[in-house]
């Protein structure tokens, strides 16, 4: 599947956020080793800190159903005016399952404004060998 086929998958997806706090859309799609796309979209809540991010949703979502291998992630932000990427805290959660070489595209608009990887973006990631996948 194309990333721009997969992008377009996240920014359905944003239609299903839950964000009457921040009005800040996010979707995400997660494209998995058995082809399956997996989409997540933001869930806030009253008690602010519980706010669940789209990225984190797809993720918990698609290993759930059993499949922890990821081929490429795409993000959507369409409530933005520039692409804006995963947070901190969802990073670290990407890198538990997907491998340094992993695609990621993001974007605010009808097609993809950027790409990184997974090593871009925790360039020195460590203490995988504590995890047995
Ligand atoms: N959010 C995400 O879903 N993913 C990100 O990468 C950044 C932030 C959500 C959390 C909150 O619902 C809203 O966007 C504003 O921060």
């Amino acid at each position: 599947m194309e990333l721009e086929e997969l992008y377009r998958e996240a920014r359905k997806a944003a239609q299903n956020s839950y964000s009457p706090y921040s009005k800040f859309r996010v979707g995400a799609a997660l494209l998995c080793g058995d082809g399956t796309v997996v989409t997540g979209a933001n869930v806030e809540n009253r008690s602010f800190g519980l706010t669940i991010c789209a990225e984190r949703g797809a993720i918990t979502a698609a290993v759930s159903s059993g499949r922890r291998k990821f081929l490429a992630l795409a993000i959507c932000t369409p409530d933005a005016e520039y692409p804006v990427c995963l947070c901190g805290a969802c990073r670290q959660f990407l890198s538990e399952f997907a491998d340094p070489t992993l695609p990621i595209a993001f974007g605010h608009g009808d097609s993809i404004g950027a790409r990184t990887t997974m090593k871009e973006l925790m360039p020195l990631d460590s203490l995988h060998e504590l995890a047995d996948r």
